[in-house]
């Protein structure tokens, strides 16, 4: 067999996987990451009855989308407007409103990047293993990257405006790396994207005898798409397979009160429509209507 030379683009391609395998093997990350963990636990369990209303903002719940991906593009795109009004400034002469100007960008940068930490931290206690260990490098590159901008912004402000372009260039060196750490996360661990996959779109259909339901979730197939059934008192509830924040299998979760639980991060949903009540989940969970006809219990796309 001839070995086929490989393109440039293979040869980036590899070298980007074994740098992202390399960091996610970095087990020596696991121990301060839990311990991080459970500060945050605490510092949650610290917001008293709030803390629900206090994860869901965080998470994105009330969007139906997760907010940190929103929040982490403010750094990026501010640091850029002021690196381009410093050098308008250099160019045209009108130093120093273009300074005024770039120093504001920075400030929401700034701003942008706390509420970043705040939400992606949120998000990141929630994941495991490889996704994990690279989610807290990417926090560190992002938290260095602000204290850069913050040291930057100073600067300006006490007139020493080189000093100030130097870290702030430094901290959006960080900040594109740390981003493109977050976008493998997004787009190769799927942390962030609605992990319910496909959901059921039939008229009525009978999957299973009524009697089959003997007070453990069961789970049927319907045009090759998973459908869990619960039995809720006299009501049946027929919801997606997957829960859609990190696909666990819902039918290893409960009906709690109204609400079906996802066995592996507690995220709530409505048992009525699917909605997200409590997070880390932001995207609905797939909710059937259910009938049952002839000792068959049927569903139907709502
Ligand atoms: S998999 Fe995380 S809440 Fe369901």
């Amino acid at each position: 067999m001839v070995n086929r030379p490989r393109s440039t683009s293979e040869r980036k391609r590899t070298f980007r996987t074994s740098v992202l395998k390399t960091l996610g093997r970095q087990r020596w990350l696991d121990r301060p990451s839990y311990r991080l963990e459970h500060s945050l636990t605490f510092l949650f369990a610290a917001c008293g009855r709030h803390r629900d209303r206090v994860a869901n903002a965080l998470h994105g719940t009330w969007l139906g989308h997760p907010l940190h991906p929103a929040l982490a593009a403010v750094p990026t795109g501010a640091v850029a407007t002021a690196m381009a009004l410093d050098a308008v400034s250099v160019l045209s002469g009108h130093t120093a409103a273009m300074r005024d100007a770039s120093r504001l960008a920075l400030g929401v940068g700034i701003l942008g990047g706390i509420g970043a930490a705040a939400t992606g931290v949120t998000d990141w206690q929630h994941t495991h293993e490889e996704s994990r260990r690279i989610g807290i490098i990417h926090g560190l590159l992002n938290v260095v990257a602000t204290g850069l901008y913050a040291m930057s912004w100073w600067d300006r402000r006490r007139g020493r405006h080189f000093r100030g372009t130097v870290s702030s260039a430094l901290g959006y060196g960080l900040t594109m790396s740390s981003d493109y750490l977050g976008a493998s996360l997004v787009y190769g661990s799927g942390i962030g994207v609605d992990r319910a996959g496909p959901r059921l779109d039939v008229g009525w259909t009978p999957v299973l005898s009524v009697t089959a339901l003997n007070g453990q979730p069961q789970r049927v197939e319907v045009d090759g798409i998973g459908v869990v059934l619960h039995r809720d008192g006299d009501h049946i509830l027929a919801v997606g397979e997957y829960c859609p924040h990190l696909g666990a299998p819902m039918s290893d979760g409960w009906v709690d009160r109204g609400r079906v639980v996802c066995p592996w991060h507690g995220a709530r949903f409505d048992c009525g429509s699917g909605d997200v009540l409590r997070g880390p989940a932001t995207a609905s969970l797939p909710s059937y209507a259910t009938r049952v006809r002839d000792g068959m219990v049927e569903v139907c796309a709502r």
